[in-house]
């Protein structure tokens, strides 16, 4: 099993040596790792954030171990030159247009939690969102307006066929949970988001099994603090589901915690934590490992067949976390490397 590990910029490779250490000690028969550049580290190396020797060691991998791209010194480089082109580029060519991001309290966490520990006690969901559409590829630009302002453009759409496979996935997953299917959209305004809600609503003729519900998107953010042990399996477009994500990791109590997979049809994957580089705490050992080390047990998981493993991972974390173990974003002053030290000594 050949797994790419792309570590990137800022902590991205912090937080991917952890992973690593973690996947190691599981002493897995043929386990090899190829590590290449990403993002900001690959552009100041060669020139371009996603160098086709990257794009080839992820095509012939069995999986990819990403950690984060973003580079504050890469900020005023022309979009395809940017950093986050390499995480956009990896999702397009490799056809990985479905992410899983699941968030659910871990044991000891309720009170690190955003909310009110009885509220955040009860969130156990998964976010599926699409990954290869919407306003983030779709034509954009900046062009002058008649009267001669600047106006810049990215524009929003969806094909029934792109709505349909995320659709079904989402189907499919909430059949594989409580049965319960939220689809996100803002209809009442967007037509992309109508034919999202259309389709949807066809594809749903093929699961009775499964309850669905619609809501839009600015009371889905609502909702998700008000009571986000509501939602089961919630299915949304790109940029909403990136928005929503990000919110759902305050309510488990960190952005540090929360996993992904984006998968393609065939099982194929690329694994990364939901944050970013994080450049204000890059270098310093504060950074919280643990969700990548969770995405390296969905990896075990969904890509390599290895259900068991990804367990032991996965109790690892829960007790490290049920002992108190805590990084900075947690409330404690545990480094990097001893989060990691710490889920090493848990592995049963
Ligand atoms: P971010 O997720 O990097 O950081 C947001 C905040 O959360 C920061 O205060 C950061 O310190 C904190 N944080 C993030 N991960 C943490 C962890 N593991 N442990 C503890 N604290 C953590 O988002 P941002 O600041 O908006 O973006 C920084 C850069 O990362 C940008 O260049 C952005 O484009 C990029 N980015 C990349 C990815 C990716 O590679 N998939 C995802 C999101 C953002
Ligand atoms: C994420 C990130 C990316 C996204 C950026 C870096 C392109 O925010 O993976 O959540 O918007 O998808
Ligand atoms: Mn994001």
């Amino acid at each position: 099993m050949r797994i790419a590990l792309l570590a990137g910029d800022g902590i991205g490779p912090e937080v991917i040596a952890e992973a690593r250490r973690v996947l190691e000690a599981m002493a897995l028969p043929e386990l090899m790792f190829e590590e290449a550049l990403v993002g900001g580290a690959a552009y100041k190396a060669s020139g371009h954030p996603l160098p086709p020797e990257t794009l080839d060691i992820a095509r012939g991998s069995d999986a990819i171990l990403f950690g984060a791209v973003g580079d504050p010194d890469c900020d005023g480089l022309e979009r395809p030159l940017r950093p986050e082109q390499a995480i956009l580029g990896l999702r397009k060519e490799l056809g990985l247009f479905a992410n899983l991001r699941p968030a659910k309290l871990f044991p000891g966490l309720a009170n690190a939690s955003a909310l009110k520990p009885e509220i955040a006690s009860r969130i156990d969901l998964m976010i599926v969102r699409e990954l290869n559409g919407d306003v983030y590829f779709g034509e954009k630009g900046m062009r002058t307006t008649t009267s001669g302002l600047r106006e810049g453009y990215d524009v929003m759409s969806y094909n029934e066929d792109e709505v349909r496979r995320i659709a079904r996935l989402g189907f499919e997953t909430a059949r594989g949970r409580r049965g319960k299917l939220c689809s996100i959209d803002k209809a009442n305004v967007l037509e992309t988001s109508q034919l999202w809600r259309d389709v949807v609503n066809e594809v749903a003729a093929d699961y009775p099994d499964v309850e669905l519900t619609h809501m839009y998107v600015d009371n889905a953010a609502m909702q998700l603090v008000r009571d986000p042990g509501q939602f089961d399996t919630i299915v949304t477009g790109n940029l909403f589901g990136d928005i929503l994500s990000d919110q759902a990791s305050m309510c488990v109590g960190s952005i540090g915690l929360l996993p992904s997979a984006s998968l393609d049809a065939n099982g194929k994957g690329l694994y990364e934590p939901i944050h970013g580089s994080a450049p204000d705490i890059a270098g310093q050992g504060k950074a919280n490992p643990l969700a990548t080390i969770l995405s390296a047990a969905m990896m075990l998981r969904y890509s390599l067949g290895q259900a068991a493993a990804a367990e032991r991972i996965e109790a690892a974390v829960s007790s490290v976390l049920d002992s108190g173990a805590r990084t900075p974003d947690l409330g404690g002053a545990m480094t990097t490397s001893q989060m990691g030290d710490a889920v090493l000594a848990a592995l049963t």
